[in-house]
């Protein structure tokens, strides 16, 4: 009898990411349970700025925020794409139900953990909310909101988690979920601005080792899921930031010339010293990126929202 082996996304992924040349991983695999946590850890430390600055912008701001959101009458369906712990969404959310709005609030995110984990707590605070939550990753998402009835829409995509992207897979997303809008429906967004290239280094190369946890932990998690070897002590977190492009990226840094077996891909990967595999993009963008994000997909930008810092914003899209 033939044994038949299914391959996981992961170990496909991995086989293909590893066999290339550069060599990459891919940062949608960071969110296992460690690794959600370890993000937690890095949303809460202050060079982490970008939660800071988005929880201002929904404090400050909320008033106008949800004037925008109105502009749909009647009851709408509040989706949020990548929702993780909903630790910002939060400060929305109460705004919404003090102000007796009639809407759905539809999180969706790759970690079942922390959804469970947001679901118990949002039951906790806020009882009244009605909650829908799904995991799933980015295209499952997009189908699951064409599945989601007629009710208007205001989609949300915070946190700069589009910064993962490359320019061409943000326009193929956002025009996917311009397939299933209409020209009632909103999508918000937050984008992570260009700044001293020193704050945002800083951000992504932390002094408590939180950032190279997180991307050490991916090679961890190959280890568990896919029968790994991989020895953390010989590979070093390098982040680095481009200021024209605005691109953020991270890299492990192979520290000697090194063999790694993966048992499920029933193959091993030979590393050179000082060969880097290249973990993350956390693009950074300007206003006049983010208007020609919205023009080439389809939108036009309606609204922004900033910080005080202007180091972030939250930019409100409808159809063109
Ligand atoms: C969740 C994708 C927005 O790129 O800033 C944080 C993930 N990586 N520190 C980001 C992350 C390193 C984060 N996003």
């Amino acid at each position: 009898m033939t044994e038949i082996k299914t391959i996981t996304a992961i170990a496909e992924d991995t086989l293909k990411g590893l066999s290339s040349n550069p060599k990459f991983l891919s940062s949608k695999y960071f969110y296992d349970e460690a690794g959600s946590k370890i993000f937690q850890d890095i949303m809460h430390m202050p060079e982490y700025y970008l939660t800071d600055c988005e929880l201002e912008i929904f404090d400050q701001q909320k008033g106008s925020i949800l004037n925008a959101f109105a502009q749909i009458n009647g009851s709408f369906d509040l989706i949020e794409l990548g929702a993780g712990d909903g630790y910002k969404t939060k400060v929305l959310l109460r705004h919404l139900l003090n102000q007796n709005t009639d809407f759905k609030y539809m999180p969706v995110d790759i970690s079942e953990m922390a959804l469970a984990e947001m679901a118990n707590n949002l039951k906790e605070e806020l009882p009244d909310l009605h909650v829908e939550a799904k995991a799933g990753d980015y295209f499952e998402m997009i189908k699951y909101i064409n599945n989601s009835g007629s009710s208007a829409k205001i989609i949300l995509f915070l946190g700069s988690n589009i910064g993962n992207y490359t320019w061409k897979e943000s326009i193929d997303f956002f025009s996917q979920l311009k397939m299933q809008m209409q020209s009632h429906d909103r999508l918000f967004i937050g984008f992570d601005l260009k700044k001293d290239p020193r704050t945002i280094l800083d951000a992504y190369n932390d002094p408590y080792g939180y950032t190279r946890e997180f991307n050490l932990n991916l090679l961890r998690r190959l280890n568990n899921e896919l029968g790994a070897n991989f020895n953390t002590n010989n590979f070093r977190h390098h982040a680095v930031y481009e200021p024209i492009s605005g691109a953020a990226k991270s890299y492990l840094v192979s520290l000697k010339e090194q063999k790694v077996d993966i048992e499920e891909l029933e193959t091993s990967f030979e590393f050179d010293a000082y060969e880097a595999i290249y973990m993350e993009m956390s693009q950074k963008y300007d206003l006049n990126m983010i208007h020609d994000l919205a023009n080439i997909s389809g939108f036009e930008v309606e609204q922004n929202f900033f910080d005080t810092k202007k180091y972030f914003v939250n930019s409100l899209w409808k159809l063109k």
